[in-house]
């Protein structure tokens, strides 16, 4: 006799079922809601819900199997984050659907008090480190990836703008100053702007070393006391150390005028933990398609991109977004 071992059929219904699952639960919406604009490890997500931890993980697998939430491994920890919705395939429309009721909603007082706890002790970390290392600030960049690795893409891809003579740069986290004499070349004024005072000092030495009259310095937190707008801001191997990179791009885009350039030069996704201490990044590099999606929310256009692949297997991404030139409105 001839047993045929039946193929098993994939039922769409459980992916459809498993959808509707993960969403009906408060709590688990209100992680989804949670991971709007960031990404928490497991131990965060506990202490922002103020829940246990293997409750938590229940609920994080079970998002996780819907495909609502993606992981991604920094060093030791994983991070959740919202997976994006594909919505050409089974169950995408509910998924974008659901994602857009539930921005409709507020996180109660107490967990967004904490989201901000653990917003703020990431940014001190952060801090705290670039006070420490102003002597081997250079030996501790080229670590990874310093000015000259990238400084002929970014510079490409700002010669491919056409700025007015009359067109203003800012430059946000300057560190030693080293880019700040291909921006003094190209604008009329550049600002450079710094929330480290030891910092600012370097590229102060490195503008009087180099007679840049039209470069002003500012200490101010790129984030949260920044009242200025310019053509072109430039960021480069800085959004690592915001402690919320996706607010961090919707914030930097109110520093560019209407029609303006905001180009980002940042590490690709990386597993090196060990940049975590010695660099004191408070992000493994970035995906490119979060990138993108952070950018295009805050109301930017991506524009052209390009990767630079280093000798120590870091890639580098040099991404260039766009302000609409009609987007006048005040923000
Ligand atoms: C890794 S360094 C990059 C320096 C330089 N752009 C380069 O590529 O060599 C990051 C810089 O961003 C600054 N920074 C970090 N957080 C900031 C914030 N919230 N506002 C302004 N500057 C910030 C740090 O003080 C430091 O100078």
């Amino acid at each position: 006799m001839n047993l045929r071992v039946p193929s098993i059929r994939h039922d769409d219904c459980d992916e459809l079922s498993a959808l509707c699952k993960a969403g009906g639960d408060p709590l688990r919406l209100n992680v989804l809601r949670a991971l709007a604009n960031d990404s928490f490890g497991v131990l965060e997500l506990t202490h922002i819900f103020a829940t246990g931890q293997s409750g938590m993980s229940h609920h994080l697998k079970v998002l996780s199997q819907a495909q609502l939430v993606a992981t991604r491994r920094e060093g030791n920890a994983i991070f959740y984050r919202r997976a994006l919705p594909h919505t050409e395939l089974l169950g995408g429309k509910l998924h974008a659907a659901l994602l857009e009721e539930v921005d409709n909603l507020t996180l109660p007082a107490d967990v967004q008090a904490r989201i901000s706890a653990v917003h703020g002790q990431r940014a001190a970390a952060s801090q705290d480190f670039f006070s420490r290392i102003a002597e081997k600030f250079r030996a501790q960049q080229d670590l990874i990836a310093g000015v000259p690795q990238y400084r002929d893409s970014v510079l490409t891809l700002l010669d491919k703008q056409s700025f007015s003579p009359a067109a203003t740069a800012l430059e946000v986290g300057p560190g030693d100053g080293s880019f700040l004499p291909d921006l003094a070349q190209r604008f009329q004024h550049v600002t450079a702007l710094d929330n480290s005072s030891v910092m600012l000092e370097l590229a102060r030495q490195l503008c009087e070393r180099e007679s840049l009259n039209n470069v002003s310095l500012l200490l101010a937190d790129a984030l949260h006391d920044a009242h200025l707008q310019a053509d072109c801001v430039v960021v480069n191997m800085v959004l690592h150390h915001f402690a919320a990179p996706a607010d961090a791009l919707r914030q930097l885009a109110t520093l560019l005028k209407p029609g303006g350039s905001l180009l980002v030069t940042e590490l690709c996704s990386h597993n090196q933990a060990w940049a975590r201490e010695a660099c004191g990044d408070l992000w493994l590099g970035f995906e490119q398609d979060d990138l993108a999606h952070w950018a295009t929310a805050a109301g930017l256009v991506p524009g052209e991109s390009l990767y630079v692949g280093l000798r120590n297997g870091f890639q580098i991404q040099v991404r260039h977004f766009q302000r609409p030139a009609g987007d006048t409105h005040h923000r």
